[in-house]
């Protein structure tokens, strides 16, 4: 009896190695027969995928090359590339071995980092610079969803269309909406594009975690490194903003303000780093009921409540918020989200200082006028850069012969910390060679 079964399985393990090399067999036939068509888009793909993630544009540039040998020769790529990073072209025998391998490992597909933005009015270029800024330096794939007026659709789709290219990103654009309950009480009380980033958690329902970022931002290092914050959130944190003000004797909220706000200055709405999925299960603590409303819950009472003594709007709505609940908020250091706020008086960010700023805050239109020239000219340098490696290298030394122009403001003495982050993200993303990923 027991030889019997031996014999069987023997038969089993035979059956199944040889069912295995049919398939691999059947692959590679198939991939010879495709692969004499488009050589040169083959060839971008493959060098793009050998260049370790960046974009096409390194592999467009370099000559065409056989496309089936360097397809197949990197094992590891199927691997570490979730599906639909792939380029269509390739497969076969590699993904073959590498489905199974991801099948009996149970690897996670690669997590999406997602990043919203409302744009409306005269906000396109300046939209474009910030998730260009966003794409440049990260490493997880991002997914934009993009909230915009209906005129500005068609411009932002023809300008991300333009960089599909790249492959590293996905984007969705969304008209500006209100939660579909009580759609048109929503609409008589919030004004829509200033109130748009409130409503996220109740519109994305999908979405578990989302960065939510002003048109303003420039990242200067890769968005996977604010995003990681998302791990570091204690058991009642739900979202995560920077102070208003780090210097109480020039800070707003506890100056002027005529409600509550967040701890000593209040906090800046700018960079929201959110869990959704916590945000949405979370009973808020208010002063309006003894009973904790839900997020959709609490926005309408609030903001009648507090409507003829607020500001800044859906700002002071969330200053108002973790007022009342202090112990769901995650506060990060004032270099994620560095405005001018932080030198035009002298500067004020220690942390800045001493590593460097990791996301530029340009508010009050300091890109687009000349009161402070060294945001301006981070700005212009990203807005001038193109995803061409050569460009990206570049760009440290042109900025920094333009920030030392601006050494007569504030801001330009200290100009060294607007570069010092940014040297070391592209070293660390172009200057290196690309690393076995
Ligand atoms: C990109 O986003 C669209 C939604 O706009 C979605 O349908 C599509 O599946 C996404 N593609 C990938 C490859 O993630
Ligand atoms: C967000 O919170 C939920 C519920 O606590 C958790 O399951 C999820 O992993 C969190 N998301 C991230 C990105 O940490
Ligand atoms: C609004 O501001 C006024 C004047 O400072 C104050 O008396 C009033 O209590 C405030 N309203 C609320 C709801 O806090
Ligand atoms: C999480 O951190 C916040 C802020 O530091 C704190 O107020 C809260 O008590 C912490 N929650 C837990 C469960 O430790
Ligand atoms: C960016 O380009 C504009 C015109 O295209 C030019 O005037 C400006 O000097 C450039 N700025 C930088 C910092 O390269």
């Amino acid at each position: 009896m027991r030889r019997y079964l031996r014999i069987v399985l023997l038969c089993a393990a035979c059956g199944f190695c040889s069912l295995l090399y049919a398939f691999s067999q059947l692959a590679v036939s198939l991939e010879e027969g495709a692969g004499g068509g488009g050589g040169k888009p083959q060839a971008a793909a493959a060098s793009w995928l050998a260049g370790g993630g960046r974009g096409a544009a390194r592999g467009a540039g370099s000559a065409a090359r056989p496309g089936r040998s360097h397809r197949c020769k990197d094992f590891s790529l199927c691997y570490w590339n979730p599906y639909w990073m792939l380029p269509s072209d390739v497969c076969g025998m590699n993904c073959f071995w590498e489905a199974a391998f991801r099948y009996s490992l149970k690897i996670q597909p690669v997590e999406k980092m997602h990043l919203a933005v409302v744009a409306c009015g005269e906000r396109l270029e300046e939209t474009m610079t910030m998730l260009k800024s966003a794409i440049i330096f990260s490493i997880k794939p991002l997914q934009f969803h993009i909230f915009a007026e209906d005129q500005l659709h068609d411009s932002f789709k023809d300008r991300l269309e333009s960089w599909s290219f790249l492959r590293t990103f996905n984007y969705t654009l969304y008209p500006i909406t209100f939660p579909s309950e009580n759609a048109a009480e929503w609409k008589k009380l919030f004004k829509p594009c200033a109130s748009q980033r409130l409503f996220l958690p109740l519109i994305l329902k999908e979405v578990d975690s989302l960065l939510y970022v002003d048109t303003d931002i420039l990242f200067l290092r890769p968005v996977d490194d604010i995003w990681s914050l998302l791990k570091k959130f204690n058991s009642t944190q739900i979202a995560a903003m920077a102070p208003e003000h780090e210097e109480p004797r020039i800070g707003w909220y506890n100056r002027f303000a005529r409600h509550p706000y967040y701890g000593k200055t209040g906090v800046n709405s700018g960079v929201m780093l959110m869990n959704m999925t916590r945000i949405r299960r979370k009973y808020f603590k208010n002063d309006m009921t003894t009973v904790q409303l839900r997020w959709g819950d609490i926005l309408m009472p609030l903001l009648k409540k507090y409507k003829l003594n607020i500001t800044w709007g859906d700002q002071d709505l969330l200053n108002i918020i973790f007022f009342h609940n202090p112990e769901s908020l995650f506060v990060f250091p004032c270099q994620w989200n560095y405005r001018p706020d932080h030198c035009i008086y002298g500067s004020n960010c220690q942390e800045a200082e001493e590593e460097g700023i990791f996301i530029l805050h340009g508010n009050r239109g300091v890109y687009h006028d000349d009161k402070q020239p060294a945001f301006r000219a981070v700005y212009e340098a990203l807005r001038n850069c193109s995803f061409e490696d050569e460009d990206i290298r570049s760009l440290f030394k042109s900025l920094e012969l333009e920030l030392q122009k601006t050494v007569h403001t504030y801001c330009g003495k200290i100009y060294k910390i607007f570069i010092k982050q940014l040297a070391k993200s592209i070293e660390d993303r172009y200057n290196r060679p690309p690393k076995e990923r």
